[in-house]
């Protein structure tokens, strides 16, 4: 296992270019398994997640040839459309291959996730649409079996906004019989993303005015061409970063149309950015005033942001109340900044957090992916050196985030965990 080691207090100054975005990539990779036709997908991040994903790809057949940015998908053929517990219980977005094999094998057999770090992350409700279209799902020692013989249009509201949820079911309704209604759907630019994708492979897909879509269902799809929007999640760490550690920092390719909320954040919190045709321009701040934040589903305050958030109020002159409202465990990075000498106090689904003059470095350890993020965002300005442990979780969503933090001048490095 690896970690990294940083070294407090050092000034960020430069410019750092933003990947293609994890939650963009891998549905995208899913709906592949909707043709046989060629599937290019360009601005490809090298993350462990995709890695995962290609894994399942080829498990099921696809022919892949990943060059560089560049990924060419293929699935001529579906071997046997079975996502195996071993490649879904490291990565839950696996889950994707739901929706794509119900359309085009009308059998699936996906294990279920399971639980993880921040919470119970149920599949309920993808479930509950397919069922809702016609298919018949059961579920046997873990596995999801869903058969999809008579999938037919019809009419879903989700009770609760479900990023995955929404792609799934527009991926099984895209090829079913007849006109889908589907209602609260997720608003993520990423779903968008998706549906662009499916709309270029020959999908019927109209956005309808309330939070919901209409499909019309089409007998095949062909390949597609496509470039993966920038990772808005990414855009923001490096932003926050900026504001606690930076003199001035470039991040290239953000998309403020995406990040309104976060942006909007870090402004009532005194933070100075420049939007700029290239990207948003940062201001490191002296004196970041607490602002409270709740997550919500897009456009709300992203619960992705959220560790990176709180590390930033760790320093901030004042008392912030940080309320996470998407997922019931996602404080477990919390013990580990107070490790760092944060001053936080968690309630239920608030952390009150009274904002230090300084933290110190620390040995700590990596929960989750967006955890870790944070926690080398705390050591960037924390007094003396610190190690994060278990950095895996960090590779699976931020591309070479070390080296591109290394490239504004942290002083960070990897090591081997028992170096
Ligand atoms: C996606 C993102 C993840 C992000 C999350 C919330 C991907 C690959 N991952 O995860 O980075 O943190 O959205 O923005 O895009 N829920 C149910 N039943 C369901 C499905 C979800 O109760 O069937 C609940 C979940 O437990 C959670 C909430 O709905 O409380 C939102 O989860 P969801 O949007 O589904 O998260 P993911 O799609 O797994």
């Amino acid at each position: 296992m690896e970690a990294l080691v940083i070294e407090g207090g050092v000034r960020l100054k430069g410019e750092v270019l933003v990947s293609g975005a994890k939650n963009a990539v891998l549905p995208i990779m899913a709906a592949c398994l909707l043709t046989d036709g060629e599937c290019v997908i360009r601005n490809v991040p090298d993350l462990r997640d995709v890695r995962t994903m290609l894994k399942l790809l080829d498990a099921l057949g696809v022919d892949i040839d990943w060059r560089g940015r560049e990924l060419r998908l293929r699935a001529k053929r579906i071997k046997e459309p079975v996502a195996p517990y071993d490649l879904v219980k490291t990565m839950r977005a696996s889950v994707l291959v739901l929706g794509p094999l119900v359309a085009r094998e009308r059998f699936a057999k996906v294990s279920l996730p399971g639980g993880c770090a921040i919470g119970e992350r149920p599949i309920d409700l993808h479930i509950k649409g397919l069922r809702q279209l016609g298919v018949e799902v059961d579920l046997e020692k873990g596995y999801v079996i869903a058969d999809a013989k008579r999938l037919e249009g019809s009419i879903f509201a989700f009770d609760k906004v479900t990023v995955t949820g929404t792609e799934n079911l527009i991926m099984a309704s895209v090829m079913a019989k007849g006109e889908t209604i589907l209602e609260n759907v997720a608003q993520e630019p990423e779903v968008w993303d998706l549906v662009e994708v499916l709309k270029k492979m020959g999908a019927k897909i109209e956005k309808l005015d309330v939070n919901a879509v209409r499909i019309e269902g089409v007998e095949r799809l062909s390949g597609f061409e496509h470039e993966v929007m920038p990772d808005r999640i990414e855009a923001a760490t490096f932003l926050i970063a900026g504001a606690m550690a930076g003199e001035e920092v470039l991040v290239r390719n953000a998309i403020k149309e995406h990040m309104v909320a976060v942006l909007t954040k870090l402004s009532e919190c005194g933070v100075r950015m420049e939007f700029l045709p290239e990207g948003i321009k940062v201001y490191g701040c002296d004196r970041i005033k607490a602002v409270d934040m709740e997550t919500f589903p897009y456009p709300g305050f992203p619960t992705d942001v959220q560790a990176q958030y709180m590390a930033m109020m760790c320093i901030a002159k004042g008392t912030s109340v940080i309320t996470e409202n998407i997922f019931e465990r996602r404080f477990m990075h919390v013990a580990e900044l107070r490790r760092m000498g944060a001053d936080i106090t968690v309630e239920g689904k608030r952390a009150v957090v009274r904002g230090v003059k300084k933290l110190k470095g620390a040995p700590v350890m990596a929960s989750d992916l967006r955890a870790s993020s944070s926690l080398v965002l705390a050591a960037l300005v924390a007094e003396g050196n610190s190690k994060v442990s278990r950095i895996y979780h960090l590779d699976r969503g931020y591309e070479k985030f070390d080296e591109k933090l290394r490239k504004l001048g942290a002083r960070i490095w990897r090591v081997k965990e028992d170096a």
